[in-house]
């Protein structure tokens, strides 16, 4: 069942709303951080609404999915200023509880393997957040990636580097690689929700809704999870069955 918003407004109230349920009951609750501009308007809310009821962050830990081979912390475009400017500069947040993969690592799969054993440190990933690219991947895990797969390096295809050629200046040539969690990882979430908005993310939606659980589609993988919610504005549900589609935004339990 897909759960259909009007549009991306009242996906970043319902989402921020779910966070902020979560943060109160869990203080030190473990999240799943996505970045790209589906995350924008969820995270520009999550802030408002955050600093409206003045949530103490103070104990919220955070892994990121993603991050480019090459870009260090610093680097505008790398996905740890994305997060810094989106969501770290506000409320207090407490740096050294988020954690995203260093694009600069010195030897990056050792620091992959690192990475996915310091999110089991953490007992897990709570709460996972995440957009899904034209081409199905969630994180940065490619068409093909196994099920199986941890944070690993990972060639970006062709169509992701022209997806993401609109965060970069006009010439700029965007990353060839990045490291991503691995699709066992994000599996791992004990709940999970995909945001999908805009038409652009029609067709692989219906791609997902009309194939079976295959590699060669990633996120298909998410069948397979007990907790598992996917939430889609009206212009990425065009291409949905109404049969498929619920409509009611029922309140976040
Ligand atoms: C980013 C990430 C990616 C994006 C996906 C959609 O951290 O994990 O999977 O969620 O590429 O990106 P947008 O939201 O820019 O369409």
């Amino acid at each position: 069942m897909f759960h259909i918003f009007p549009d991306t407004s009242s996906i970043a109230e319902y989402v921020s709303a779910a966070l902020i349920d979560k943060i109160k009951s869990k203080p030190g609750v473990v999240l799943g951080a996505a970045t790209g501009g589906t995350m924008e308007p969820i995270y520009a809310r999550f802030v408002q609404q955050a600093h409206q009821e003045r949530l103490d962050l103070s104990q919220l830990i955070s892994f990121n999915l993603d991050e480019y081979v090459g870009l260090g912390a610093d680097h505008p475009k790398s996905y740890a200023a994305y997060m810094r400017e989106h969501l770290f500069n506000y409320l207090g947040f407490n740096e050294s509880r988020h954690h995203l993969p260093d694009g600069q690592a010195k030897n990056l799969e050792e620091h992959c393997v690192e990475y996915s054993a310091k999110v089991q440190q953490h007992g897990g990933i709570d709460l996972q957040l995440l957009g899904v690219g034209s081409n199905g991947h969630i994180g940065f895990n490619e068409p093909g990636t196994a099920f199986d797969s941890r944070c690993h390096v990972v060639q970006l295809s062709e169509r992701t580097r022209i997806d993401n050629s609109r965060f970069f200046a006009k010439n700029a040539i965007v990353p060839a690689s990045a490291i991503t969690m691995g699709l066992q990882d994000i599996m791992d979430a004990r709940e999970i929700l995909l945001i999908a908005t805009g038409e652009s993310k029609a067709p692989i939606l219906a791609e997902y809704y009309q194939n079976d659980i295959t590699e060669a589609i990633p996120f298909t993988v998410l069948k397979r999870h007990p907790n598992v919610k996917i939430i889609v504005d009206e212009a990425a549900a065009s291409l949905l069955p109404d049969s498929v589609c619920k409509r009611t935004i029922e309140a976040y339990v």
